[in-house]
């Protein structure tokens, strides 16, 4: 990896309801990087349960438990100068801020926003449906909490924006912040 502009690394962690459009933008984004940095290290939620987290369930302490985890090891990649995208729904407020205070100021909080109504009408996974049947419980947004990022340094809607623009501004954060340097992007359209 050619490693970042400034050479310090950073921990996108991009949070937000299921469906609210947090793997699409981080794929988007991850290809930008990929071709930029010549790396970058990506952390989805649905993939480290089936690792790192494999047995933990929704409860609030396995939640904790499962974003600590994330925490951890993106803490690790961050301050050896790796870039990382984190993709998972952390939905409290004070595991995200454990994590903020353990990354320092490379944590950038990225809010993936769109209304709970708009998420459950794509319910790509179908997961909506179930959880409001009954048959799936604790689900986040409909019969569990979501904690909303109260000073995201990024804040997006994708149900107002398409998915290239949203793209586009965290591209732009990391060069304004100068951890990229700036070109003409290709996300920007
Ligand atoms: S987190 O709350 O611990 O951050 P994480 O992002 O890892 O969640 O996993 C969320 C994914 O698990 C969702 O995208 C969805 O596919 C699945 N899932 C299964 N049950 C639930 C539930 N009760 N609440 C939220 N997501 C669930």
């Amino acid at each position: 990896m050619a490693g970042t502009a400034n050479g310090r690394g950073f921990t996108l962690w991009f949070t937000g309801l299921s469906g609210s459009g947090k793997s699409t933008i981080s794929e988007i984004v991850e290809l930008e990087l990929q071709a930029r940095l010549g790396g970058v290290e990506v952390l989805d939620g649905d993939v480290v349960r089936t690792n790192l987290s494999k047995g933990l369930g929704f409860s609030r302490e396995d939640r904790d438990t499962n974003i600590l985890r994330i925490g951890f090891v993106s803490n690790l990649l961050t301050r050896n100068g790796v870039g990382v995208i984190v993709s998972a729904i952390s939905p409290f407020r004070e595991a995200r801020e454990d994590v903020r205070e353990m990354i320092g100021e490379d944590f950038i909080e990225v809010f993936i926003d769109a209304p709970v109504e708009v998420c459950a009408e794509r319910d790509v996974k179908g997961l909506y449906a179930k959880a409001y049947s009954g048959e799936i419980a604790q689900f986040t947004g409909v019969s569990d909490p979501y904690e909303a990022p109260e000073n995201p340094e990024l804040h997006v809607h994708t149900d107002r924006e398409p998915k290239e623009e949203s793209a586009a501004r965290v591209i732009e954060y990391l060069e304004k912040n100068g951890y990229l340097t700036p070109v003409e992007s290709s996300v920007k359209g």
